[in-house]
């Protein structure tokens, strides 16, 4: 089975890859721009076919397309920074959306017929009101970022193939999810690598935070990339699926549990810089229809997610502090 991940080097995708290189019988394909990191897939990049494409690009998707011929495709690249997709909304939609359309034309026209996974976010949601929790697919999607109308552009764009063109494509909402490798301009992974840094004498014993009212439903990233694999193995073509735990934290609730894991003796600063012109307050998802369908449960508690997180920090900190 030849198996083609977008996004394979950013941090789900590099989960994901190290997921399917456990499966039997599957080959893992992946794309890179010219001038992609690479680091999240180092360790296996020996064990995964490469190519150069760019998702804005429609000939150089139909370039990949054409020459992998996947089965499965697991459509992971995107801008997926919130803040990010206020100062650059163009760049956000076009990545996202567009992306995704060059990659749906490319597959129709060249006449193959993979299974496509289309990560689609809890972002969509956006503003939820406490009589809809916990939130369910049927759910009315009120985005609150240019990310999240890009995710909600994405989710209708995969719905209106499948029905116009009988795409085999699953549409998978994921809240959020985290673990090693998690870049860190995203809370938990920002918070971890700051202890990490004042841990080592590199920072003052300051954390900067932002909105920590807000709450987020959390699942680890191995759990998560596993779901992904299910739905489609498993999920109908055309459907939509929660992914999450169910379980929600604040982001103070994060912050607490990151600072009893460290001795490190910290003052929190708030830093306007990190309030954003409209946040999501509140993501506390529902998965029982994924559950029902595939079987899936996570596994990795919540603590043991951020541990990981915390160690994986902990050893990128120290390599770079005994280089200088
Ligand atoms: N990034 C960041 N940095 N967020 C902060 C900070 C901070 O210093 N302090 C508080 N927050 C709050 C944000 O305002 C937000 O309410 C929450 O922490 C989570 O922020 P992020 O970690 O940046 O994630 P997100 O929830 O906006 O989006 C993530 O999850 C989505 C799924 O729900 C991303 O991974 C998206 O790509 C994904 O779709």
């Amino acid at each position: 089975m030849r198996v083609l991940i977008t996004g394979i080097t950013g941090f789900a995708g590099s989960h994901l890859a190290e997921f399917l290189l456990t499966q039997p019988g599957v080959e893992v394909y992946g794309i890179e721009r010219w001038r992609s990191k690479t680091d999240n897939v180092e360790h296996i990049k020996d064990r995964l076919i490469m190519h150069e494409c760019d998702m804005r690009d429609a000939s150089s998707v139909r370039k990949v397309i054409e020459t992998v011929r996947p089965d499965r495709i697991f459509h992971l690249a995107a801008q997926s920074f919130v803040p990010t997709s206020w100062k650059a909304p163009a760049e956000t939609l076009m990545t996202n959306i567009v992306g995704q359309l060059h990659l749906f034309e490319a597959v129709r026209q060249i006449g193959i017929t993979p299974r496509i996974q289309i990560a689609g976010s809890s972002e969509e949601y956006g503003l939820v009101h406490p009589d809809e929790l916990p939130i369910t697919e049927t759910n009315p999607l009120r985005p609150l970022s240019p990310y999240g109308v890009s995710k909600v552009g994405q989710d209708l764009l995969a719905y209106q193939y499948h029905h116009s063109y009988q795409l085999h494509a699953v549409r998978t909402r994921g809240f959020n999810h985290t673990g090693p490798r998690r870049g860190d301009v995203f809370v938990e992974s920002n918070f971890a690598q700051q202890i990490a840094k004042i841990e080592r004498g590199l920072q003052e014993p300051v954390v900067k935070v932002g909105n920590l009212q807000a709450k987020r439903d959390y699942t680890d990233v191995r759990d998560m990339v596993r779901a992904y694999w299910l739905a489609l193995e498993r999920g109908e073509p055309g459907e939509v699926y929660n992914i999450c735990s169910g379980e929600t934290h604040s982001i103070e609730s994060v912050l607490q549990s990151l600072l009893k894991l460290s001795s490190a003796t910290v003052r929190v600063e708030p830093d306007p810089a990190r309030m954003r012109p409209s946040d999501v307050p509140l993501l506390h998802g529902d998965p029982a229809k994924f559950q029902r369908r595939t079987g899936w449960r996570p596994e990795i508690p919540f603590e043991t997610t951020l541990r990981d997180l915390l160690n994986y920090w902990r050893e990128r900190v120290g390599a770079y502090a005994e280089r200088v």
